[in-house]
């Protein structure tokens, strides 16, 4: 049953937001004044949404993806509470996500906060169970995630977002494995390297510009948040901040002309063939050869991405055309235990959210139909995705073939559709495949 009445009320203050909203009370008071019932207003909080079942079976089909990709790489499910302790998000460097916080005071006067992000929640978790964790720890997680965002299309105040991350792994290796996960859920649900990037840079080659220009070390976290602002802003915008972090003239220009690199090779004639970023940045690219996916993949230096916890590999996919805002990030954060006083443990990872791969699905005309009553147009979508996977065989499931303990087998270079025991499938496709 649905109740307007609030039965108490507490106080929320977040950054950026205008105090003083009409409160419950207030609206009570003005329905006894007035001895008319106001009407409930029926569109869930602003940026935030409802999921009627249609909406859930995309959710569902979605989710199902990311956790089928997720298990096919080995990776185990986890999660955590939505509502944290506020410390947990409280770094210094300036970044955006730590000033769209939902956090107020519980009744307990505890600063808490939703969630705007898992990593930290993560590592909390990672740090508690310390040395009894069997590493590598290969996690993988759907929570939804909270932030005060200026709202555009695919930014919300709510999103769920896919996280995938690896603990215990210093070497590249598992920045490998998790684009391979990006890649292998892309071609699942059809979307192409001609439809979307994946671009790749380290942090590590600012810091060796950075670092031989003679910044210290504590300033890079804070020089990458501002760098990334650079995608927004002007430079102009920012030097002053710039400025104020000790960034002189000239290492201002040496950072900005180490941004716009866009190839290993002229990457090498900056930083010299010894450096180490470079190296790995190269060897990443090989695996990426051999696992097959090295098309996806594009090198810019610009790339710093805007949370200060990375210190190695960053990586972000974006739309070819250039219409959506990032798809997924994520990169190697091998220093943020010790941030919160434990001692450091190499991790990377990324997180995936389901607005903006929602919006993409849509314009490519990618999605599923998710209304139950239109079974027509469902079938004709199969046909056409199977089609665009180059599958040679579609298996076909309805309530009838249920019922009589079969499935619907067509071969799609031939056209022909025989009726197969569901135990005979994968034997009746593998014969017609070795005699194709
Ligand atoms: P992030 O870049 O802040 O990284 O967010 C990752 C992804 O979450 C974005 O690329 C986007 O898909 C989605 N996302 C973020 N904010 C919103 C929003 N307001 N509305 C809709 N979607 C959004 C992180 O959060 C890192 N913790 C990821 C990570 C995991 N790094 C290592 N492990």
């Amino acid at each position: 049953m649905l109740s307007r009445q609030s039965t108490r009320s507490f106080s929320v203050s977040m950054s950026g937001t205008s105090q003083g909203r009409a409160s419950a009370a207030v609206a009570q008071s003005k329905e006894k004044s007035t001895g008319k019932k106001e009407k409930l207003d029926l569109k869930p909080p602003k940026g935030t949404r409802d999921f009627y079942p249609e909406d859930m079976r995309m959710r569902n089909w979605l989710f199902g993806h990311w956790k089928d990709v997720a298990r096919l790489h080995g990776f185990e499910e986890y999660d955590a509470p939505v509502l944290e302790s506020e410390e947990l998000y409280i770094r210094k460097a300036g970044e955006e996500v730590t000033q769209q916080l939902y956090n107020f005071e519980d009744k307990g006067e505890r600063r808490v906060s939703l969630r705007p992000e898992m990593t930290p929640s993560l590592a909390r978790m990672v740090m508690a169970r310390g040395k009894s964790l069997t590493l590598p720890v290969k996690w993988f997680s759907i929570p939804q995630c909270w932030r005060y965002e200026r709202m555009t299309r695919g930014r919300r105040r709510e999103h769920y977002q896919w996280n995938m991350d690896i603990w215990g792994v210093p070497g590249i290796e598992a920045e490998a494995e998790l684009l391979s996960a990006i890649v292998t859920f892309f071609k699942r649900v059809g979307i192409t390297s001609q439809d979307v990037g994946i671009k790749v840079n380290s942090r590590a080659v600012l810091s060796e510009v950075l670092t031989a220009m003679g910044v210290p070390a504590d300033k890079f976290a804070a020089t990458c948040v501002l760098v990334d602002k650079l995608e927004k802003v002007k430079l102009d915008d920012i030097r002053g901040e710039m400025q104020e972090l000790g960034l002189t003239d000239e290492i201002i220009t040496k950072l900005v002309a180490t941004l716009s690199i866009k190839d290993l090779d002229a990457l090498e004639q900056t930083l010299g063939n010894g450096s180490k970023a470079l190296a790995q940045l190269k060897q990443l690219m090989e695996y990426a050869e051999a696992y097959g996916f090295r098309d996806w993949l594009i090198f810019d230096a610009s790339v710093v991405r805007g949370l200060a916890y990375y210190t190695g590999v960053v990586f972000e996919g974006f739309d070819r055309k250039g219409e959506l805002r990032a798809i997924c990030g994520g990169g190697r954060y091998d220093e943020l235990l010790a941030t919160f006083g434990g001692e450091p443990l190499p991790a990377v990872g990324f997180g995936f959210g389901d607005a903006v791969i929602a919006e993409l699905l849509k314009d490519r005309n990618l999605l599923p139909n998710f209304d139950n009553n239109k079974e027509d147009k469902k079938m004709k979508w199969a046909f056409k995705h199977a089609e665009r996977l180059g599958a040679s065989h579609l298996v076909i499931i309805g309530e009838d073939e249920i019922a009589k303990g079969i499935v619907q087998v067509k071969n799609l270079a031939k056209g022909e559709q025989v009726e197969v025991e569901v135990s005979k499938v994968s034997d009746f496709i593998a014969e017609q495949l070795a005699s194709s």
